[in-house]
């Protein structure tokens, strides 16, 4: 097992505990529009429509457990970090799963149980629904909250310490992600430039299956215990 592993995750790790992917058959976007619900153009003309939106897939997390995926992720981080290793598990994913299973996760496009006011930036945990004039717990202004995630036309949190923690890293490993979305998507192209091995494990082979030297094809809850044993 390499020393310095990145793990980039996506909808995938957590479609088996029943939250909804993005592109499959019946996936999130196929269901919803993302330019009427994940835009900063599109919360500033409904945001009582978006709000809404994002209640339910919070109602979704909160119910959700972490899969045998998600444990398995975490016992490896701790088993290498116990070694002087490290796992850097950077993740496409809104929900909490990761951590709920006992791992540390850098979410690149922000957490849905966290809530963002557009007036003075402080950024509060969300469980229940977000009204639509719900007052800021630190400035007390209504109107002006949303969740912390990151919308289409947004720049991705933390890209910084991924670059940083891909650079110093010798394997890349993808779990559950299409390979469509950037920058995430760019980064096994990244990891091959700067000589890491790069395996994928997911259900299906992905848009860059190509760029990656293994690849594992199977339900998440079983081929990344597989890999990480
Ligand atoms: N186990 C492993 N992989 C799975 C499973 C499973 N049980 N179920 C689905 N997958 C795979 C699919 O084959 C697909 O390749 O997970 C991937 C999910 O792809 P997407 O739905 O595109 O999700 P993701 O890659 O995370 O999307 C990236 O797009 O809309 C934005 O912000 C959103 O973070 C998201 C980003």
């Amino acid at each position: 097992m390499a020393e310095a592993v990145f793990v980039l995750t996506g909808a995938g790790v957590s479609a088996e505990s029943g939250l909804g992917t993005f592109r499959d058959a019946g996936g999130l976007w196929r269901r919803f529009d993302p330019m009427r619900l994940a835009t900063p153009e599109a919360f500033a003309r409904d945001p009582a429509e978006v709000l809404a939106f994002y209640d339910l897939r919070r109602r979704g997390v909160v119910a959700a457990q972490p899969n045998a995926a998600h444990r398995a992720l975490a016992e490896a981080q701790a088993r290498l970090a116990a070694r002087g290793g490290r796992l850097f598990l950077c993740t496409q994913n809104v929900d909490d799963l990761h951590e709920r299973a006992g791992a540390e996760a850098v979410h690149m496009h922000g957490e849905l149980l966290k809530t963002r006011c557009q007036a003075c930036g402080g950024i509060h945990a969300q469980h229940g629904d977000l009204g639509v004039d719900e007052p800021c717990p630190a400035c007390g202004r209504a109107g002006g909250l949303r969740p912390d995630v990151v919308w289409f036309g947004e720049m991705p949190k933390h890209l910084d310490r991924i670059d940083e923690a891909l650079r110093g890293s010798d394997l890349f490993v993808a779990i559950g992600t299409s390979g469509s979305v950037y920058p995430a998507a760019g980064y096994v192209a990244e990891a091959r430039a700067l000589g890491l091995r790069t395996c994928e494990l997911n259900l299906e082979p992905s848009d860059n299956a190509h760029l990656f030297d293994l690849v594992r094809y199977g339900p998440a809850s079983e081929i990344v215990q597989e890999f990480f044993r």
